[in-house]
């Protein structure tokens, strides 16, 4: 469960994530910081490699890991990193190049083709013991360094783990624990998922033709447990992973990074990553709901560590703060999206008036931060909804006491509609969107009109009226800038 508080208030994570390369060197990474500041972000995910904290074997660099806190605490916004250990999108890319020059100690994947792969095998344990080496030096070094300011809010372990090149790792110390046949803890866990009857002695009679995934996923959920164990013992922040996920039901497993949190391997995952507080998915499909429903588990919080950054942000962010009540997005390369909004060459320009979001993202997280506390407070008391464009032009949802009926409106050249919804009492309505139009229908009276409609800004937290609409301008419609809309209504009394 991951909850960010600090300053005596729990916060929604209005993030963005940095480039893969982005914190890889300091005068690149200030240069881009400045521009990401006017996002309005109150924290940034950034990567720290294991191949420049651990250049060479049992000597650690901590330069980059100063300039990341440096630059959060000037700004005044928190950090959550990324370790960029053994795994990093089904790969082993990021690993120190002593690892990858050391084959015969660090034993890669090989695929059941048998063909030799370069990610690192989950089954070697010299390369999982010195990953959570490395990683234990740098929870270390946040505890010494920063557990007073608390810039590190969390930190993510690997990235979107998994093997990407095969179904199974059949390399010596994978085919070892295969062949020993399914492991008591896993088969006992099976035993306590009803599964008694599958929890056969053998991968294959324990989980049918999700043996291969499921084989890969207890290799992985194991590392990672230990690598996270380790590191929390120095510094005890929550920890998470991200996933690549299932891209659509019955997607064969090795087309993703196989064995990582997601599909039939996600159980297992949440049962034996026991040090892992949370499981969070990377979303770029268009369904943001489907590709979340896995990760929302009773009484948890979403975190969506990474968000396609195009046209649908701005409604996926209203959508995931409305209807699935995430604790924080973060939509992926903000960084330069905002370095190629700045640059101001032409096809920058072409690109902005088409797809750009960052100046409606922008707007978005400035509502959303302002209005937390009304968010948080609606959230528990079961009164905020979404919406967000899907096939159908036109949909609706009841809140409040009343249908809302919402018409969107966004064109494939503007950014896709969606919106969040408040009604903290009956009849009355903040609505922040983008590109939607709404009519409202009284659930128990056969009318109903408006008694206000007023656009405002939040100062302290309370709406503040700036404009009363009425006449040609009462209507409840969003353009391409997001912005708040409260609405009052009443019923009106077919026997007055
Ligand atoms: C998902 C990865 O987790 C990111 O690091 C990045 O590579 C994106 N994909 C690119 O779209």
């Amino acid at each position: 469960m991951l909850i960010f508080d600090w300053e005596g208030a729990t916060h929604l994570l209005c993030a963005g994530e940095l480039h893969n390369s982005s914190a890889s060197g300091e005068a690149f990474l200030r240069r881009r910081w400045t521009k990401l500041m006017a996002l309005n972000l109150n924290c940034v995910l950034a990567p720290v490699s294991w191949e420049l904290l651990e250049p060479q074997e049992g000597s650690f660099c901590f330069d980059m890991v100063d300039v990341l806190l440096q630059l959060a605490r000037e700004s005044g916004v928190k950090l959550i990193l990324l370790w960029f250990g053994l795994w990093k999108n089904g790969r082993s890319t990021y690993v120190p190049e002593w690892v990858k020059l050391q084959q015969q100690k660090y034993i890669c994947c090989k695929n059941t083709n048998g063909e030799q792969t370069s990610v690192i095998s989950p089954f070697c344990e010299a390369a999982v013991l010195a990953d959570a080496r490395a990683f234990t030096a740098l929870m270390e070094y946040l505890q010494q360094h920063d557990s007073p300011q608390r810039t590190v809010l969390s930190v993510q372990v690997e990235n979107e783990a998994g093997f990407l090149g095969g179904t199974r790792d059949i390399s010596a110390p994978a085919q070892t624990v295969h062949d020993l046949g399914i492991p008591k803890a896993l088969a006992t866990w099976l035993v306590s998922q009803g599964k008694a009857d599958q929890a056969g002695d053998h991968w294959r009679a324990a989980f049918g033709s999700n043996a291969d995934e499921c084989f890969m996923a207890w290799g992985f959920a194991s590392a990672m447990d230990t690598i996270a164990k380790c590191g929390k013992r120095q510094y005890a922040l929550p920890l998470f992973v991200n996933a690549w996920t299932e891209q659509y039901p019955g997607e064969p497993a090795h087309l993703r990074p196989c064995g990582g949190p997601a599909g039939a391997g996600l159980p297992i995952w949440r049962a034996f990553a026991k040090h892992v507080d949370a499981f969070c998915p990377d979303c770029y499909q268009e369904n943001l709901a489907q590709e979340c429903m896995p990760y929302q588990m009773a009484n948890e919080s979403l975190l969506i560590p990474e968000m396609r950054c195009d046209r649908w942000t701005p409604a996926f962010i209203l959508y995931a703060f409305g209807e699935l009540r995430a604790s924080g997005v973060a939509p992926f390369g903000v960084d330069a999206l905002m370095e190629r909004a700045a640059s101001g060459v032409q096809d920058a320009v072409a690109h902005l008036t088409m797809h750009d979001p960052t100046a409606p993202i922008a707007s978005i997280y400035q509502w959303i931060q302002a209005m937390a506390p009304m968010i948080q407070g609606a959230r528990q008391s079961g009164r905020i909804r979404g919406a967000l464009r899907a096939q159908h032009n036109v949909s609706g949802l009841d809140l409040g006491g009343y249908h809302i009926q919402i018409h969107f409106q966004d064109s494939p050249d503007g950014f896709a509609a969606g919106g969040l919804f408040i009604s903290p009492t009956d009849g009355e309505f903040y609505i922040l969107a983008i590109n939607l139009r709404v009519n409202f229908f009284a659930l128990t009276e056969s009318a109903a009109d408006y008694l206000c409609v007023e656009n405002g800004h939040f100062q302290h937290s309370q709406w503040v009226p700036d404009c009363r609409l009425n006449g040609d301008e009462q209507r409840v419609s969003f353009g391409d800038a997001p912005s708040v809309v409260r609405v009052k209504l009443y019923p009106v009394l077919s026997h007055a």
